[in-house]
């Protein structure tokens, strides 16, 4: 019997690791998997309220992490992990997209010379000033098997001189769990609890330290979202660092009262927002890839991203650079200016399976 711990940390993590649980049960003879949640993000509405939607069991190592600066989360993310690789001596551990518990836990086992997966692999910003890209690259450069979701993973790993029998081009997980839980959310109550009708809306996330940390780009954000706000409802769950920040700045109370800001939202209610919007305004990098997958307009405000497939083929459009354009696009959309999309390559529903059959054969 072989073992594998796969780590959660934050948000967007649960979404990906759930279809790769799922697709490790057809393998419960020969494998298995253990799941390692970090607590980097401990709040009902930031972790719990994904492990009921997305159907994950308890974790079976909860490593109540919580919040701190980068050092402090990476290191005692490191601490508490190192104890539980000892104990259970697994085959391997796989890791997932790019928050600070991915590089702390890839980098304890590699020192323990236990094998390393990546799942969302190869993604590049370009942008070191993003912690992500540092986790990104740092995962990668001591990762066994790199999964990748998009063509420009495969080139950047290539370009870092990744042996390229470590890497596989498999698509995205998040996409399977977004196939799979698109029937219920088809039936969520959210539209009608919030009093909204589907289309005919404006969804927005921000929660990046360069858009929400700093006060003048918070303040030319709301001067964005004011504006918007005379053509479109706005709905705005807000994650819990913009909602701290924005309080700080006195920005709350300067909001159009045509934007609707709510407590973060579950994984299935969500999806069904993003499905229904007729506009979706984000500094996230998954929703990037959902509005892509489904169709949906999207206007990422950042100057740069990791997920380019989702402008070359998607509709996505990247415009963080100048925010007079992000409104001319946003207010364009509104008008019935769409871009068209495709869905890119292997972004099909069938990711974690492909990724387990070839950890099976490998491990
Ligand atoms: C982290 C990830 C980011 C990801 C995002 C999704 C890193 C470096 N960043 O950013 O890539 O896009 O998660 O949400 O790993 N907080 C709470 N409750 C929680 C969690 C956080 O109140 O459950 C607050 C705390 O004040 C905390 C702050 O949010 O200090 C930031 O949390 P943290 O996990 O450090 O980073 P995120 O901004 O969430």
């Amino acid at each position: 019997m072989k073992k594998i711990i796969s780590v959660v940390g934050a948000r967007p993590n649960f979404m990906k690791v759930a279809p790769l649980h799922k697709a490790f049960q057809n393998y419960s003879d020969t494998i298995e998997h253990i799941i390692c949640h970090t607590g980097q993000h401990y709040d009902e509405k930031m972790s719990k309220i994904f492990f009921e939607d997305l159907e994950l069991p308890k974790p079976d190592y909860y490593l109540g992490v919580g919040s701190g600066s980068h050092a402090e989360q990476t290191a005692k993310v490191m601490i508490e992990f190192e104890k539980i690789l000892i104990d259970e001596k697994p085959d391997l551990i796989i890791v997932v997209g790019d928050v600070n518990s991915t590089i702390a836990c890839s980098l304890t086992a590699a020192k323990l010379h236990i094998k390393v997966a990546h799942v969302e692999a190869g993604l590049r910003s370009g942008d070191m000033k993003m912690p992500e890209e540092i986790n990104r690259i740092l995962t990668d450069s001591i990762s066994d098997y790199l999964f990748v979701t998009e063509k420009s993973g495969l080139n950047n790993l290539e370009h870092e001189g990744v042996d390229s029998e470590k890497v596989f081009l498999t698509g995205n997980v998040m996409i399977d769990s977004l196939v799979n839980y698109l029937p219920k959310a088809d039936s969520s109550s959210i539209h009608a609890d919030m009093n909204i009708s589907k289309g005919e809306y404006v969804l927005v996330t921000l929660h990046r330290p360069s858009n929400v940390d700093i006060l003048e780009q918070a303040i030319k954000l709301k001067d964005l979202l004011n504006t918007i706000a005379e053509e479109r409802k706005i709905i705005f769950p807000m994650h819990p660092r913009t909602l701290q920040n924005w309080r700080n700045f006195n920005l709350i109370d300067m909001l159009n009262s045509n934007i609707i800001i709510t407590e973060p939202i579950g994984y299935i209610d969500f999806l069904s927002l993003t499905k229904n919007a007729e506009l979706i305004l984000t500094d996230s990098g998954g929703i990037q890839e959902e509005s892509t997958y489904l169709g949906v307009q999207c206007i990422t405000l950042r100057t740069s991203t990791e997920r380019p497939i989702t402008v070359e083929v998607g509709t996505n459009q990247l415009l963080g650079n100048d925010l007079g354009k992000a409104q001319d696009a946003a207010l364009n959309v509104l008008n019935g200016q769409l871009k068209k999309g495709q869905i890119p390559e292997l972004w099909d529903g069938n990711s974690a399976k492909r990724i387990a059959d070839i950890i099976s054969e490998k491990i």
